[in-house]
């Protein structure tokens, strides 16, 4: 059995939200950030949280598959801002949908989120655990982001992206994952922590902080290789590969990506323009968007890619 794709969905944030808007609030121009970024807007959610962007995303990619959210038998949500320690966000999913079948659980690997639970989900399903596999990428990074920080708040945006999943016996999927917690401190959050009454401290939490240049140049790196790895390790040619479907960063991260890979611009689809940094849900809402355009052809060999805090990052190459 191997894992195929056959519904997805998506919800970005409800409001945009330009450069010029941000010039508002800090010192910045869409002059310095469209550049160096390939950003214009990014959606911020101010309606409903996590939770609710997942559940919009989901059940749009239930409506594409052509399932009922009961044929689920699992829900797998990536995601670094849940509204709740607990419950976690896939069992909120689970009940805005119905999915009375389903097991569900969150996963928490950064903008890597989505791929990594893509591959969980195909674990699942090589070993005959489950069938249909509801993956969601969710992140509401506006509420973690200090919007004082210039450095930071006009990268990133919230949104939602969902994939149904399936088991097929014919196909392609493989996938690679890694991580290295030495550089944690490169892209870190804190949660609430160091309070409780032996320690006498009130509980911290923090903003979103950054070394950018240090992102950079892992992802510049890393990427490429990973997707080589990938890539030579299942014997497949570059030439076979329709789109690269990378986390949507920085436009001149792809770039540099296509360039290390020697493949055309073409086969690199970005909408980072419109949406930013959205994490978890970057890749799902790309996939979501070729899909409903009708870009993706049965058949067609795709890789996705992430890479993020953790750091973490990964790739996974799929027949659509
Ligand atoms: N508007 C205007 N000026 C800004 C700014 C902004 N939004 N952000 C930073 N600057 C200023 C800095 O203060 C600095 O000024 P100084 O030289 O007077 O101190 C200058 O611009 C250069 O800052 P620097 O951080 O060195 O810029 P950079 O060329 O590295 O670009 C990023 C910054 C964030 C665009 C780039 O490092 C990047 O994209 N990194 C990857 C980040 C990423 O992808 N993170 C998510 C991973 S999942």
């Amino acid at each position: 059995m191997v894992s195929k794709i056959i519904g997805t969905g998506s919800c970005p944030g409800d409001r945009v939200v330009a450069n010029g808007d941000l010039a508002q609030i800090v010192e910045t121009s869409d002059e310095w950030i469209y550049p160096r970024t390939g950003i214009k807007n990014r959606h911020l959610n101010t309606l409903s949280g996590t939770s609710g962007m997942a559940a919009s995303a989901a059940k749009l990619a239930c409506e594409n598959g052509g399932i009922d959210p009961k044929e689920l038998d699992l829900i797998l949500l990536a995601t670094s801002t849940p509204e709740y320690c607990f419950p976690n966000g896939a069992c909120q999913v689970q009940e805005e949908l119905g999915a009375v079948n389903a097991a569900a659980f969150d996963l928490s690997a950064a903008c890597s989120g989505f791929i990594f639970a893509l591959q969980t989900a195909n674990s699942f399903i090589v070993s005959g655990s489950f069938k249909t596999i509801l993956v969601i990428g969710a992140d509401d990074l506006s509420k973690i982001i200090d919007w004082n920080d210039r450095k930071t708040c006009v990268l990133f945006g919230d949104g939602a992206g969902a994939a149904v999943v399936r088991a097929s016996e014919e196909g392609v999927f493989s996938g690679i994952m890694k991580s290295d917690g030495s550089k944690g401190p490169v892209l870190s959050c804190l949660a609430r922590s160091g309070g409780n009454f032996l320690t006498g401290k009130t509980p911290k939490m923090g903003y979103l902080s950054m070394d950018g240049q240090e992102v950079f140049k892992f992802a510049v790196k890393k990427v490429p290789e990973c997707i080589e790895e990938l890539l030579s390790g299942q014997g497949i040619r570059k030439e076979e590969i329709r789109y690269y479907i990378l986390h949507q960063a920085n436009e001149r991260i792809i770039e540099a990506a296509a360039r290390r890979l020697k493949e055309p611009m073409e086969k690199f689809p970005m909408n980072i323009r419109e949406y930013g940094n959205t994490s978890a849900a970057t890749v799902p809402i790309l996939l979501d968007e070729l899909n409903r355009e009708g870009k993706l052809i049965r058949g067609d060999k795709l890789v996705l890619a992430g890479f993020g805090a953790g750091l973490t990052w990964g790739a996974a190459v799929l027949e659509w």
